[in-house]
């Protein structure tokens, strides 16, 4: 097992274990809750879920785990593509819509150490569940939590505090679509960080709301450093589908009962993202874009547009050289 799979076993038994000790009851029947509200339609889903005692000690003991993997491997994957270089070895992070701290627990798995980092949330409960699973983690570095608004005009930190990379998963979607663009760069800018790295669903809707957003972002001055191989408009929105990657996990023991018991498929964490960087990116030459076509054939995103290959053994998601 690789040593962030190694953390990531040990993200998922803590996790569990802080979520029993948040509430009394059968975990499963929270869980099945939980997954009813964040699978179901977003009007229906309560503005401040994360303060309802039995739906975070689900979120902790469910979506901490399987994001924080999210969140790991998929910077495992970006720094083997050569991207993130310039981050030192322990970064300070900012965890944007962090719940309870998934994006930073998910970022210690991956690089092993971090500096000291923030998390910005608008539910205290859920900022300080994961205040209680970082203190048990071997993480070395503190977490400044505060608790905000991403809605409001102000920038809820002083200028003082300094990143060198900012995270937001899962939080575009909770919040409201129009300034999107505008205020995920004010993010970039006000924390001083090098990079960004946003993560959604590999839904159909989330992924192409990605996709909308990271033209966007590079109309307002941004770099995108990956997926994308080029800057220019994403030529898969001129199509019905959707850029989305699968990373493999092995799923911690304690996960997999819960998903067992919430009636999930097991299978490949599926998302959606964008690395976006304040320096001119160098992004791989093509990325595989589908999976395995009728035909034995898959759709690659490259300078020429999307076009149509024979290749072997290559996963969506993957980089290609040339
Ligand atoms: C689906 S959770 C994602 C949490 C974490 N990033 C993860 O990936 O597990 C979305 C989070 O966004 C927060 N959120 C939603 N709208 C917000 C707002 N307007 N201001 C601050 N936080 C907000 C919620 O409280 C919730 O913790």
């Amino acid at each position: 097992m690789s040593a962030v799979e190694g953390r990531l076993q040990t993200v998922a038994q803590v996790a569990h274990d802080v979520a029993q000790g948040l509430g009394r009851g059968a975990l499963p029947r929270d869980v099945g809750r939980l997954v009813g509200l964040l699978t179901g339609r977003r009007r229906d889903r309560a503005a401040d879920y994360m303060n309802d005692p039995g739906l975070l000690r689900a979120y902790v003991a469910l979506y901490l785990p399987k994001n924080a993997a999210r969140v790991a491997l998929l910077l495992e994957k970006v720094r083997a593509e050569h991207h993130l270089r310039s981050l030192p070895e322990a970064p300070r992070v900012l965890d944007i819509g962090a719940g309870p701290l998934s994006g930073l627990i998910g970022a210690w798995a991956a690089f092993g150490a971090l500096a000291d980092c923030s998390a910005l949330d608008r539910s205290r409960r859920a900022l300080s569940a994961g205040q209680d699973v970082w203190a048990a983690l071997p993480t070395g570095a503190r977490v400044r939590t505060k608790a905000c608004d991403l809605r409001d005009k102000q920038w809820p930190l002083p200028a003082s505090a300094q990143y060198d990379l900012v995270l937001a998963a899962n939080v575009l979607n909770e919040l409201p679509p129009t300034g999107r663009a505008r205020r995920v760069l004010g993010w970039l800018s006000h924390s001083g960080a090098e990079a960004m790295v946003l993560i959604e669903p590999g839904t159909r809707l989330m992924s192409r709301a990605v996709m909308a957003l990271r033209d966007e972002l590079v109309a307002g001055g941004a770099h995108v450093a990956a997926p994308c191989p080029v800057q220019n408009h994403c030529p898969l929105l001129d199509t019905r589908d959707w850029c989305h990657t699968a990373l493999h996990h092995e799923r911690p023991e304690t996960v997999r009962k819960l998903e067992r018991s919430a009636r999930i498929k097991p299978g490949p964490l599926l998302l959606s993202y964008i690395v976006v960087t304040r320096a001119p990116a160098h992004p791989v030459g093509r990325r595989v874009v589908s999976g395995v076509l009728d035909g034995g054939q898959q759709q690659v995103c490259g300078p020429d547009g999307l076009v149509t290959m024979k290749l072997r053994g290559a996963r969506r998601g993957d980089a290609l050289r040339a």
